[in-house]
């Protein structure tokens, strides 16, 4: 049986490609969910991927996947910096956690540097573009191997 990873994307990444693209890039998410299915398809793993602007949703989701799933990537945008929520969620998971971010936070707004998320995670990739994703599956692949 496949390892199961959760990928899950917090507000406005719908809008990746349109918003503010000379800080996260051309890329769009569609463009995102191939990348990772084949980075995921050549680890043998497999994964759902998702996106909401809602912080209850995404909690639902890290709930969810409690029982469905091996492992969660997730870039949790705005709410890592506000979201105890979401951390609470996280902490009630047992699997590995990596967090991604497509910018560096640490170089932005001062408000963008903490993250509650990165309290749970077991690893956090900034400002390595999209292809975060991709660093982060292969450090969810290794740490479940
Ligand atoms: C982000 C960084 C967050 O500060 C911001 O609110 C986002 C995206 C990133 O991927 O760089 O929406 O998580």
């Amino acid at each position: 049986m496949k390892k199961t990873i959760y990928v899950l994307n917090g507000p406005n990444l719908n809008l990746l490609g349109q918003r503010q693209p000379e800080i996260y890039g051309a890329e769009t998410l569609a463009d995102v969910e191939s990348a990772c299915a084949q980075v995921v398809a050549d680890l043998g793993l497999q994964m759902r991927f998702e996106q909401t602007n809602s912080e209850a949703i995404l909690v639902d989701l890290i709930q969810e996947a409690r029982t469905q799933a091996d492992a969660i990537v997730i870039n949790p945008a705005a709410y890592s910096h506000t979201s105890v929520a979401i951390l609470d969620a996280l902490k009630a998971f047992d699997g590995p956690v990596l967090e991604v971010h497509i910018s560096n936070i640490h170089q932005r707004e001062s408000f963008r540097h903490h993250s509650y998320v990165s309290l749970r995670a077991d690893g956090v990739i900034a400002g390595c573009g999209t292809q975060g994703y991709s660093l982060a599956l292969h450090r969810v692949a290794n740490l479940l191997a």
